[in-house]
């Protein structure tokens, strides 16, 4: 029940120390961005495996980057849920039904299509993370600072990937 209002239990402290408590809201913000993160993170990969044609090499390396800094802002994520009293939910069946990267295709994928589908994919995950920072960092700076990361992270990512398809402006 990825959407249910039930579905980040709270972790009740047993100290009586005042500590911080993520509202549902916050939980549910941050769950968003951790499902878009770990499905970047496997597509990313798949692209990694699968891609073909010119300058293979360096787009071949420069999507394990991108891996890279998916799967370590949702560990990032995931970790601040759980210290400020959530439960991340990063099951795949999770992740399939709630993230909102659109599936990436089967088998062999030149350069040029891989580059626009992860450059597409990064920027959708860019998107919810900015959508939801107003109200995250209205309840939080700090989960709001490790959105900024991520965001900065990917927008450079972007650039990078989606650079190589371009032509000079004029
Ligand atoms: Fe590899």
């Amino acid at each position: 029940m990825p959407n249910d209002q039930n579905q980040h239990i709270v972790d009740i402290p047993m100290s009586s120390t005042p500590r911080f408590i993520a509202s549902h809201t916050l939980l549910s913000s941050l769950q968003s961005v951790l499902v878009d993160l770990i499905e970047l993170n496997l597509q990313g990969k798949q692209a990694h495996w699968n891609v073909v044609g010119p300058n293979f090499p360096d787009v071949h390396r420069q999507l394990d980057l991108i891996v890279s800094t998916a799967r370590n802002a949702a560990d990032g994520v995931a970790e601040r849920m759980r210290a400020v009293g959530g439960i991340p939910d990063g099951l795949s069946s999770t992740v399939a039904e709630t993230t909102g990267l659109l599936a990436y295709p089967r088998g062999e994928v030149t350069t040029r299509q891989t580059i626009d589908l992860i450059s597409e994919r990064i920027y959708t995950s860019v998107a919810n993370a900015r959508a939801v920072h107003s109200a995250v960092d209205d309840e939080d700076r700090v989960s709001a600072d490790l959105l900024n990361g991520t965001i900065a992270q990917l927008e450079q990512h972007a650039w990078l990937l989606s650079s190589e398809n371009r032509s000079p402006s004029l």
